[in-house]
């Protein structure tokens, strides 16, 4: 049986090319990871109740679509090599897991790591690239997170460009998603090479914190956004930057700033990777998680990821082109205190030189939806005034 799968594997290597698979990911993907709420406490209970409540929940109709197990599902190599799960916590093995939430008509992902160990000090993929992505297509694998620890001496834009090669040799198409953390500044090289590349480190569950391990930090929400600056122009369909998953749900943010989070990942073009536990959600998470109009946003077509053009005192502007000649806007509130806008359209002319689009809200009139409570807000022809509360934000879409 072994002999057989290897040399399937040498067939396979031979009758492939190196690009990564097109044609993937052509919006921000969209799903679960076990990471944010669970971290290495997974098994296959969790998965299929995961898949069941994705299913279930409306986070399925909402275009959530990737289930994804995040570390600690494997333990170790068998004497030929091969990965090995966790035989306790996943005891149908991985074939069947997958099988079951293709079931759910849902997309199964799973996480491995360039170095030789997983940041989780489980085995990783180096020196054994080709082995473990045939072992993912032969599963039925359909995305592959891929961490950065115990690289020691590893060429990054190698590192990834090799599992890059190897999964497309293994022939079944598979979402990549290049966890490097941003210190090889991947939206350099990453599109060639995967679909998705984190920008930053570890994501925490704050609105706007860092926690400090020593050498490294996890950053709250509004850490993460800042750090997003100057990279909109790499993204776009089939190749978006990652600024990590969700925290939305995790206990960690109040409403305000939960719906606020989820506002700037939609008005960024970035993946919708839910953290939290899907079988326990309550009903204002699960609104926001489902905010159809915010996803619509955030998975527009045209994938061009929004723009900041303004932050005065703790109050930002950002904006985003979007299909037919519309644009979202979200007004972010970052302060401790309320802010009271008033925005002319007159006077408030965006001209975005990347997308080659202008939003000039005087000559050609929009309407104008709130996202959240999902009122007209009139139209631009008359001063937009609100009042947002702190840590929250205004998000509104133009219309023709
Ligand atoms: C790194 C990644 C996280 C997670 C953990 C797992 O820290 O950045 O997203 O995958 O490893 O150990």
């Amino acid at each position: 049986m072994k002999k057989t799968i290897l040399l399937a594997m040498t067939l396979c290597v031979m009758g492939a090319s190196a690009q990564k698979f097109e044609n993937l990911a052509m919006t921000p993907p969209m799903g679960w990871n076990s990471w944010n709420k669970f971290a290495c406490d997974v098994s296959e209970q969790l998965i299929m109740e995961t898949a069941d409540a994705m299913a279930a929940s409306g986070m399925k109709a909402a275009g959530y679509e990737y289930v994804v197990i995040d570390d600690c599902w494997q333990v170790g190599r068998d004497s030929m090599g091969f990965i090995v799960a966790d035989p306790v916590r996943f005891p149908s093995g991985i074939k069947a897991l997958a099988d079951y939430v293709h079931s759910k008509g849902l997309k199964f992902g799973i996480y491995s790591c360039a170095g030789t160990e997983t940041c989780g000090g489980r085995p990783g993929s180096r020196g054994h690239e080709f082995q473990d992505a045939y072992m993912y297509a032969q599963w039925g694998v359909d995305y592959l997170k891929f961490d950065w620890c115990k690289t020691d001496g590893q060429n990054a834009v190698e590192s990834y460009r090799l599992m890059s090669q190897k999964l497309k040799e293994a022939g079944r198409p598979i979402v990549f998603s290049l966890c490097e953390w941003g210190d090889n500044k991947p939206w350099n090289w990453g599109k060639e090479i995967g679909h998705l590349w984190r920008t930053t480190g570890d994501i925490y569950d704050c609105f706007d914190c860092e926690k400090n391990h020593g050498t490294w930090s996890n950053w709250g929400v509004m850490r993460i956004l800042d750090m997003q600056d100057g990279l909109r122009e790499y993204a776009g369909p089939g190749h978006w930057n990652d600024p990590d998953m969700l925290e939305v749900g995790n206990g960690g943010l109040s409403l305000n700033e939960a719906r606020a989070h989820f506002s700037m990942w939609c008005m960024l073009a970035a993946p919708l990777i839910a953290g939290n536990d899907l079988r326990n959600m309550n009903a204002e998470t699960l609104s926001i998680l489902t905010n159809a109009d915010a996803i619509a946003i955030n998975q527009d077509p045209i994938g061009v990821q929004g723009l900041k053009v303004d932050a005065v005192d703790g109050l930002e502007t950002w904006v985003k082109p979007l299909s037919n000649g519309e644009w979202a806007i979200c007004f972010l509130n970052r302060s401790a205190e309320p802010k009271t806008i008033s925005y002319d359209w007159k006077t408030k002319v965006v001209k975005d030189e990347f997308a080659k689009r202008e939003l000039n809200g005087a000559s050609q009139q929009y309407n104008i939806k709130d996202v959240w409570t999902k009122k007209s807000l009139g139209n631009t022809q008359k001063t937009l005034k609100a009042t947002i509360p702190s840590h929250d934000v205004l998000m509104v879409k133009l219309s023709k």
